[in-house]
């Protein structure tokens, strides 16, 4: 059985952090209440020349060197991004021109913040079908673009960066016992559209708009949606929540982190958390989530990692890969 083997990790942070401090001279905010409703402590904005196609380079870049790849290896790019560089081409394509990559095939995925998942999963897909041999998969984002700055309720909230995995087909004996991802679930409800929207886009305002949430609603759904899913990957593996090594989260709340970890009896010791750092960086949390706890030595290669998103659409999914 061909497994989507996790070849290399890398990421990208815009230079300027923005600490909450910096946040009460924008909005009438303070540093404590983005804490304790949050878990926020910072997040990094992208400057002149930084955009998405560039953070999500300079990750894709990183994998390649930490994998020991050239682009020359890959057959497939696929970028997570709701913040693309221009409404079209893709930002994938901006950025296989920019590695020097003449061949294979580039798209955008766009699932907001689970669009990584959506991503991993894709790839997959391409990969146990033959379709790509090594697929290079990015979360990349500049919500700081998007955001309305004088909107306390929003704009506190989200940051910039990229992250990137490289997955490569390798053999597997078709057990739970093999490196790869091992199963992706996959959901959406369009119901809830409204509840977490950007207010603009080519075909209606002609603008790119401003990112609008009614963050209570979405509050309320994340943690049953997000053990939804991941129950279904146990339900699909036979797998536990004690098998699990690491729960690497999308990172828009600890509350809402915390809160589905204890749901799921996954003890906090075992779960990554960036969302102090980085802020929700939307699909490129996960990624660069998992590149701070594999370079740090925390995910070691055989882990069993569950990565999960929930975001605007609603989307919301779930990966479990054995690293
Ligand atoms: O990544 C995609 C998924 N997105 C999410 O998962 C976000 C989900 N939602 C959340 O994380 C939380 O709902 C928020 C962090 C956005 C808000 O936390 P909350 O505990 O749900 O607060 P709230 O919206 O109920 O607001 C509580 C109070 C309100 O004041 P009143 O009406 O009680 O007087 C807000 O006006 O906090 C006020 N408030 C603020 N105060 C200081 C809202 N934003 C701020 C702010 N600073 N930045």
């Amino acid at each position: 059985m061909i497994r989507s083997v996790v070849r290399g990790f890398g990421a990208a942070l815009p230079k300027r952090v923005m600490t909450n401090k910096e946040m009460e001279a924008k909005v009438d905010t303070s540093d404590e209440w983005i804490v304790q409703r949050t878990g926020i402590r910072q997040r990094y904005i992208a400057g002149e020349g930084e955009t998405t196609a560039s953070l999500g380079e300079a990750a894709a870049r990183a994998a390649l060197r930490r994998a020991d790849l050239t682009a020359d290896d890959l057959d497939l790019i696929i970028v997570a991004t709701s913040t693309p560089d221009n409404t079209f081409p893709a930002t994938a394509v901006n950025i296989q021109n920019r590695l020097g990559m003449r061949h294979g095939a580039a798209f955008d995925m766009q699932a907001v913040c689970s669009g990584f998942v959506y991503a991993v999963a894709t790839a997959d897909a391409y990969i146990r079908g033959g379709l790509a041999r090594r697929a290079l998969v990015i979360g990349a984002e500049t919500f700081s673009r998007i955001l309305d700055w004088s909107d306390r309720t929003t704009c506190v909230l989200f940051g910039d960066g990229a992250g990137a995995i490289i997955l490569e087909a390798q053999q597997g004996e078709g057990t739970n016992a093999d490196r790869g991802v091992l199963t992706a679930q996959l959901r959406s409800d369009g119901i809830h559209g409204d509840k977490l929207y950007v207010d603009g886009g080519p075909s209606t305002t002609g603008t790119v708009g401003h990112l609008r949430m009614e963050g209570r609603e979405v509050f309320k759904h994340a943690v049953g949606m997000i053990t939804d899913v991941i129950e279904a990957a146990f339900e699909a593996t036979g797998t536990t929540a004690d098998d699990v090594d690491w729960l690497v989260p999308h990172q828009a709340n600890r509350r809402i982190i915390d809160g589905s970890a204890r749901k799921l009896g996954i003890p906090l010791e075992k779960v990554v958390v960036t969302v102090d750092l980085h802020g929700n960086t939307s699909a490129a949390s996960i990624p660069l989530a998992l590149d701070t706890a594999a370079s740090d030595g925390r995910i070691k290669k055989g882990d069993l990692v569950m990565l999960e998103a929930m975001g605007g659409g609603f989307t919301w999914g779930s990966v479990l890969v054995r690293w």
